[in-house]
């Protein structure tokens, strides 16, 4: 019989669909129908976390590599994606407990950490500040702006000052840049 009791997994993405099989399921249910093959294709290529209750996934958040300037200057920042937990579950701190394994690895293996988000207040508490920043990626044609996530960029970082930074680049991807 499956146990009730919560495990913590963290896996690379080759090993996601051995561990995780129904992972894409989970992250359409748990974003409302909401998270596009472009969503899922951001979020692999780094390091997964999940917990799993009586057998089943409930939550789950990634971190992948990428190369970012800020100011000019570039970064290998570490950025959060597909952070999320079943709806059954929310509201039983399971959502903190990813965010702050999530927020202990980026710690440890990077000197920036970013991600976007409408939900600000939630990562607040575990040191991720807002960034007031023009974005921008780097395409083929040159830079392009994308000023609708302007306010959704948040930080971590010990590197002094980023909080000021003026302008963030990201290399192009597929569909939401940021
Ligand atoms: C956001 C989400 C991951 C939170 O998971 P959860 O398991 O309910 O979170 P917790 O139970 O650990 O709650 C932690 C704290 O964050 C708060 N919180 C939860 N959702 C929040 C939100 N959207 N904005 C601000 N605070 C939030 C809770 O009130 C709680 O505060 P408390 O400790 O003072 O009571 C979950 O609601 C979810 O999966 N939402 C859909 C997907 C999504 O929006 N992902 C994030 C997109 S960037």
């Amino acid at each position: 019989m499956a146990s009730s009791e919560e495990q913590f997994v963290t896996c690379s993405s080759e090993e996601l669909l051995l561990l995780a099989p129904s992972i894409r399921v989970f992250l359409n249910e748990a974003y409302e129908g909401d998270f596009s093959d472009s969503d899922y294709e951001n979020a692999l290529g780094g390091r997964h976390f999940m917990i799993v209750v009586g057998g089943h996934l409930i939550a789950h958040a990634s971190v992948v590599t990428r190369s970012i300037s800020i100011d000019d200057t570039a970064w290998s920042v570490g950025y959060v994606e597909a952070v999320a937990v079943a709806a059954d579950f929310r509201g039983r701190t399971f959502g903190r407990q990813i965010m702050q394994q999530v927020t202990d690895f980026c710690r440890g293996k990077y000197a920036i950490a970013m991600l976007s988000t409408g939900e600000h207040g939630f990562y607040e508490r575990f040191g991720w500040v807002r960034l007031d920043a023009k974005t921008f990626v780097e395409t083929a044609n040159g830079l392009v702006r994308t000023e609708e996530d302007d306010d959704c960029l948040m930080l971590l970082s010990d590197v002094s000052d980023l909080t000021n930074a003026r302008r963030v680049v990201a290399l192009d991807r597929s569909e939401n840049p940021w």
